[in-house]
């Protein structure tokens, strides 16, 4: 049976069909609103718009639940490699051995960045943050693969897939004055990675299985998010038929803002700041409480998890896990549990249902996978590449729209020009 929304305005009614999505979320399809009413609706930050319909991820802010094509974060975590994950969100399903033997090799023989770009690379100075170098050096890739190079999507989705990683820890080798590396084949993804962050030419690297495991599992975590600020941004971008290059770049430059992908950056510097001020955590919920302050509690709080983000619960408890694996006593880790407990019990917090999100802990695992804090972000973005990919194919498959919003205009009305020698 159809369900409409009524909408009374003046004397006038109007219905609007209601749609019911496969989880029985509901949205009223305002597409008539306009040419029907004269009226558009307004929603700053779309709290309460939705953009498309999409089958690739589901979550449930008020339950905490979040699955990626059905299959829930705790089973993926625990049971998949990154790379399956990958495979899932581009194609729809988990693959058989042979599709992922087959995407596994495809990626292999496109790790290779040209040459050329590094010459691009170069030019960085050594200081330049890994964020502003990794959205530069994917968007050049549009044009370095244009014209008879361009390749179809599916080959452009396995060159991105294959080289952001490379390019990605060109960054960090930058910053520590040493050579980059090239990226092994004989490696899985995660191992490869690590390879090309951490080898030196004096000696070989060995890749620690709990640190390539710990990553493998951050890296599902942050596989997608369904129709957040940078993935928003990249349907946008890619809905002008722009390069996926130039829509994944538009995504990384999203990412990298503090209150996004940037906050787990800001949480270990917060966590630092704290610890350095003798870890009085009460002064910083006071802090975080006075609007005046403006101090936020970094990795707290969620547009849409208004209960505990599932990610961070799993993520805290892999920062235990592998701190202890590796003997190490980090003791930021222990004022961000504090932390966590005074803000959890405090009723400006709690009314406002403020929890930690994916960005609260990670840091701390990034850190002790030795990986430098200016590099967090970058981990957000080479996890959340695949899912990016993903809701770019689904608005290209979908034939959506060029996306361009409305708005109320509250400007000066009409007025003639006054020459210069006129104006007081
Ligand atoms: C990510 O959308 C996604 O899915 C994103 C992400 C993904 O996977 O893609 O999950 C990744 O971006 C996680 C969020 C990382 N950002 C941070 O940790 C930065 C700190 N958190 C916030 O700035 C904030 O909570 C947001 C940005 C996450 C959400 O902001 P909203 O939904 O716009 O909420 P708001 O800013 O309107 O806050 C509502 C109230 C306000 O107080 P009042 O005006 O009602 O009195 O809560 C307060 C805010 O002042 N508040 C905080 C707070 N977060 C919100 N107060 C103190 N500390 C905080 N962290």
């Amino acid at each position: 049976m159809s369900e409409f929304a009524e909408l009374s305005l003046g004397d006038k009614k109007y219905q609007f069909p209601v749609i019911t999505g496969s989880e029985d979320e509901k949205a009223i399809d305002i597409a008539k609103l306009r040419d029907e009413t004269g009226h558009i609706t307004i929603d700053s930050g779309y709290k309460n718009t939705g953009a498309t319909k999409s089958a690739i991820t589901f979550l449930d802010g008020e339950l905490g639940i979040l699955r990626y094509r059905g299959y829930s974060i705790e089973e993926l975590a625990e049971k998949a490699s990154f790379l399956e994950v990958a495979y899932l969100l581009i194609y729809g399903e988990l693959p058989t051995a042979q599709q992922y033997a087959e995407f596994e090799n495809e990626i292999k023989m496109h790790t290779i960045v040209n040459e050329d770009m590094r010459k691009i690379f170069e030019g960085f100075p050594v200081n330049a943050h890994p964020m502003g170098v990794l959205s530069a050096m994917v968007c050049a890739m549009s044009a370095f693969y244009t014209g008879e190079k361009s390749g179809s999507d599916e080959l452009n989705i396995i060159r991105l897939m294959a080289k952001m990683p490379s390019m990605a820890t060109w960054s960090y080798k930058k910053s520590q004055g040493h050579p980059v590396n090239y990226p092994n084949n004989s490696l899985d993804y995660c191992s490869n990675f690590l390879n090309m962050m951490f080898a030196l030419p004096v000696a070989p690297y060995q890749v620690n299985p709990v640190v390539s495991a710990a990553l493998n599992k951050l890296l599902i975590l942050h596989a997608d998010h369904e129709q957040n600020c940078s993935t928003s941004t990249v349907r946008l971008v890619g809905s002008s038929h722009a390069s996926l290059y130039a829509s994944i770049s538009a995504g990384i430059n999203a990412l990298s803002g503090p209150l996004h992908g940037g906050a787990n950056q800001e949480v270990i510097e917060m966590l630092e700041d704290i610890k350095a001020d003798g870890g009085d955590t009460a002064k910083y919920i006071a802090m975080a409480k006075d609007k005046n302050s403006g101090f936020r509690l970094m990795g707290f709080g969620h547009r849409v998890y208004k209960n505990f983000d599932p990610r961070a619960r799993i993520i805290k408890k892999a920062a235990d896990d592998v701190l202890a694996a590796l003997g190490i006593n980090d003791p930021v880790l222990k004022i961000a549990s504090e932390l966590e407990a005074a803000a959890l019990s405090d009723e400006y917090f709690v009314a406002r249902k403020l929890y930690p999100n994916v960005d609260f802990y990670s840091g701390i695992i990034y850190r002790a996978l030795g990986i430098p804090t200016d590099m967090f972000t970058v981990m957000f973005a080479i996890g959340r590449l695949p899912g990016w990919i993903a809701q770019w194919k689904e608005m290209k498959a979908n034939k959506e729209p060029i996306g361009r919003p409305r708005q109320v205009y509250v400007g000066a009305t009409e007025r003639a020009y006054v020459s210069m020698a006129e104006r007081a």
